[in-house]
């Protein structure tokens, strides 16, 4: 069986060659997954997912992360937890080891350290100082909490091994001064992640708020399983969302979803101009795929 693996944003390149060169020589999709979002959550220079995340409103970094087994159809999510840099492999513990599927805040920071993983500081210099300049800002012009967040790049991966194998899963410390306590798709199954051997997987990236309202990556999969290519799926998904948010009158969030069929063949949609992901195939090197907007 041919391997894949998918995974959005160029932030995400280097992680993902690191994936690639795993699943040839035979790792599980899963460990794909763990590879790829350990990779990014490392990475100092990425601001939206694990260490050096963008804090909250608070100036504490909340992290989301997801992971699910397409053979299982197991999954594991933490979200809103502090102190530990590795949420995603986190949520492959949930996944394995507790009978919850989503612990969230305290409960998860307690599962982490029952399961040995050290507490580490997570707010950059930088991200400090930053976070300080914008709190002024906000403090004051009178703007109330939440409602200057910014910013939502999500890790969001899909993989299938040489056994036939998917996994799909997700990392994000979520909007940047977004309210304490928020939380976004990506920790949620079906909105920010779905996979089923029997079809193919899916992730999300962009406004939670949005996308949690169309569950846009278990449609994306649901319209595969009715037939569509990963193209189709992931173009009629977003489409579909947009248009009925857009009849409210009020701005749509920026959304995107990248997806895979059980054979491996991939796809993305986007409603708006600067989504790119990083794909990896059996037959092909690591490279960058551009998405044009499908509508917005
Ligand atoms: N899509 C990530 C978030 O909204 O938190």
């Amino acid at each position: 069986m041919d391997w894949m693996v998918i995974s959005t944003w160029v932030f995400s390149f280097p992680g993902n060659r690191l994936a690639a060169q795993k699943l040839k020589a035979g790792c599980s999709a899963v460990e794909a997954l763990q590879v790829l979002a350990a990779s990014v959550e490392a990475d100092p220079d990425v601001d939206n997912v694990g260490y050096a995340g963008f804090p909250n409103c608070e100036g504490e970094v909340e992290l989301d992360a997801a992971c699910m087994d397409g053979k299982t159809m197991k999954l594991g999510a933490v979200a809103a937890m502090k102190g530990y840099a590795n949420p995603f492999e986190i949520a492959v513990r949930v996944m394995r080891e507790s009978p919850p599927n989503l612990l969230m805040g305290i409960g998860a920071e307690e599962f982490a350290a029952r399961m040995g993983y050290a507490e580490t500081e997570l707010l950059t210099e930088s991200n400090q100082k930053e976070w300080m300049h914008r709190r002024q800002e906000l403090d004051s012009a009178n703007i109330r909490q939440g409602e200057a967040a910014f910013g939502h790049d999500t890790v969001g991966i899909v993989a299938l091994d040489v056994n036939g194998d998917m996994a799909a899963g997700t990392s994000t410390s979520g909007l940047a001064m977004k309210m304490r306590g928020r939380v976004g798709d990506s920790p949620l199954a079906g909105s920010g992640f779905y996979v089923d051997n029997d079809v193919g997987g899916a992730v999300a990236t962009g406004l939670g708020e949005d996308i949690m309202k169309g569950c846009l990556s278990f449609h994306a999969v649901e319209l595969m399983r009715q037939g569509l290519s990963p193209q189709d799926a992931a173009t009629s998904a977003v489409c579909r969302l947009h248009a009925r948010l857009e009849r409210m009158g009020k701005p749509v969030g920026n959304m995107a979803v990248i997806c895979a069929d059980r054979f491996g063949c991939h796809a993305a949609a986007a409603n708006h101009g600067s989504f790119a992901y990083a794909a990896a195939t059996a037959g092909l090197e690591p490279a960058i795929h551009t998405v044009d907007p499908c509508c917005g």
